[in-house]
């Protein structure tokens, strides 16, 4: 078996975390349990793209207990898990001598060209028959795809301009490598039936592509079943944002003033943990209605250049880019913290900060550094402007994960399985399969569901069964 992790003697470490973790991932559980004999993904190749961590690995070995061959690879190059990691190579069966499990492609640390290089290996199967789907996070693996399909449509690699960032020139390098004449990545397009894809941002750009044309295969959108967005987006970073700050600063969190640039999903689920620990949390937005849920929840909403002076804590949420520039971090306070837990590096202008004359960066520890200014003000950069909480600790607890990871599941053997009802094109689950997921969870929590009576179904026009909610619903 081929595989590159940091160290397989973590593997046992790694098992025994997955088995506690299984405990608290009732939904994946079930759903083994529910296709033990059916065996849904037999003949499914999942190529997946998706932080490498104890939570993963359940994941993975749920898709591997449905009939699938996985590969995998993290979609960043800090939030692997390394114990994680070299368990799932190893597998439940095999040993450090004999790995038995998932060819995975991870470490944690890894440089820009090793992450790309680790993609694809994932993409590439040995014998050249996979992969025939993707489970993607941000959609890196999807974009690598169709940016080799591309080029070698258009018989060429374009040079990348002076502008453009550094990870930019490190993906059209590895294109410029591996598109070939035998249409190597047109030929790895041609066999995917489709891709789940778990998080906003990747999803945006599954619906550009879309619109331009230019998709290759459908996709099913898990990240807007409720049972991801508002559970994982939110209640999973109320948790994971503390956790983020704790283990990379341990700063008392009351009392101090943090800005949350952003109050989608993962920003209420931010503000909510911040207040919760007493700090005095102000919100930027840019969209009316957020801006006003944010003010009708009880915070101040400003602008970034109103308290950018006054603030010790920065968290961005918001999934765009320049939320933090250059100019923004010049004015904080002496050892104020920047952190960004939306998916990609670019909330916060790292570049540009970097390029300040004079600016000396010092590692605290991996994932924490000190920026220091020509008049000797510092402020501390976490997980170098990727997401922290994947970055400074280890994301998302099981018990939400196994919301997203189910509806993840539930995706893949749509689209494996029924391949011919998705015609290219961007889709999410039927809300049945939603509420399937929430009642998979039910239990563990030990909520009790008042049953509704056939007059009272009747009544408000539902089935007695579900679904309960229109599909134009807001939760
Ligand atoms: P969302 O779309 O619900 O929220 C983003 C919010 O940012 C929106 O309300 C938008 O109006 C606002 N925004 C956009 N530009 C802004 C600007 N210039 N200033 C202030 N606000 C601005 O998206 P969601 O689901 O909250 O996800 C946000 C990001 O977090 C995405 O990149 C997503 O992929 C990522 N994510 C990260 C997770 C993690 O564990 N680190 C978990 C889930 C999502």
């Amino acid at each position: 078996m081929d595989f590159k992790v940091a160290d397989l003697s973590l593997a046992a470490f790694g098992r025994k975390e997955i088995q506690l973790a299984e405990h608290e991932m009732p939904g994946l559980m079930a759903i083994r349990k529910e296709y033990a004999e059916a065996q849904p993904l037999a003949g499914a190749k999942i190529m997946g793209s998706l932080h490498m961590t104890i939570q993963t690995a359940v994941l993975i070995e749920t898709l591997v207990a449905l009939g699938a061959e996985v590969r995998w690879v993290s979609c960043n190059i800090f939030s692997t898990q390394d114990h994680a990691a070299a368990a799932v190579v190893v597998g439940p069966e095999g040993t450090v001598d004999d790995p038995k499990g998932v060819p995975v492609f991870a470490w944690k640390g890894e440089t820009l060209e090793e992450y790309w290089w680790c993609t694809e290996q994932a993409l590439v199967w040995p014998g050249g028959d996979g992969p025939n789907m993707i489970l993607d996070d941000g959609g890196d693996a999807t974009l690598l795809v169709h940016k080799g399909a591309e080029y070698e449509k258009a018989g060429a690699v374009p040079s990348a301009g002076e502008d453009d960032p550094e990870e930019w020139k490190i993906i059209l390098d590895l294109l410029r490598r591996t598109v070939t004449a035998e249409n190597k990545w047109t030929e790895i397009a041609s066999r995917i039936k489709g891709v789940t894809e778990e998080t906003t941002t990747g999803v945006h750009r599954l619906y550009e592509m879309f619109k331009a044309g230019s998709l290759l295969f459908p996709a099913i959108n898990v990240n807007d079943s409720v049972t991801k967005s508002k559970f994982d987006n939110k209640y999973g970073c109320r948790h994971s944002v503390i956790d983020g700050l704790n283990r990379a600063t341990d700063v008392l969190i009351g009392g101090k003033v943090a800005v949350v640039a952003g109050y989608g999903d993962v920003g209420k689920g931010c503000a909510d943990a911040l207040r919760g620990q007493g700090a005095r949390v102000i919100v930027t937005e840019i969209d009316p209605i957020c801006a006003l849920q944010a003010a009708m929840d009880g915070f101040q909403v400003t602008t970034l250049d109103d308290v950018v002076g006054i603030a010790d804590i920065f968290v961005t949420t918001t999934g765009n880019f320049d939320i933090i520039t250059a100019a923004h971090m010049a004015k904080m306070k002496h050892n104020a913290i920047v952190s960004n837990i939306g998916h990609f590096d670019n909330e916060i202008d790292m570049a540009g900060l970097a390029k300040i004359p004079g600016i000396v960066k010092t590692e605290i520890k991996p994932q924490v550094h000190t920026w220091t200014f020509p008049d000797g003000r510092q402020i501390l950069v976490l997980a170098e402007g990727r997401l922290m909480n994947l970055g400074c600790a280890t994301g998302h607890p099981s018990f939400v994960m196994s919301n997203s990871f189910t509806n993840q599941v539930i995706a893949q053997i749509e689209l494996f399985t029924k391949t011919e009802q998705y015609p290219v094109g961007v889709y999410v689950l039927p809300k049945h399969l939603d509420e399937k997921v929430a009642r998979l969870h039910l239990d563990a929590l030990g909520v009790k569901l008042t049953k509704l009576t056939k007059a009272q179904a009747e009544y408000i026009g539902v089935d007695i069964e579900g679904p309960y909610k229109a599909d134009h619903y807001r939760y």
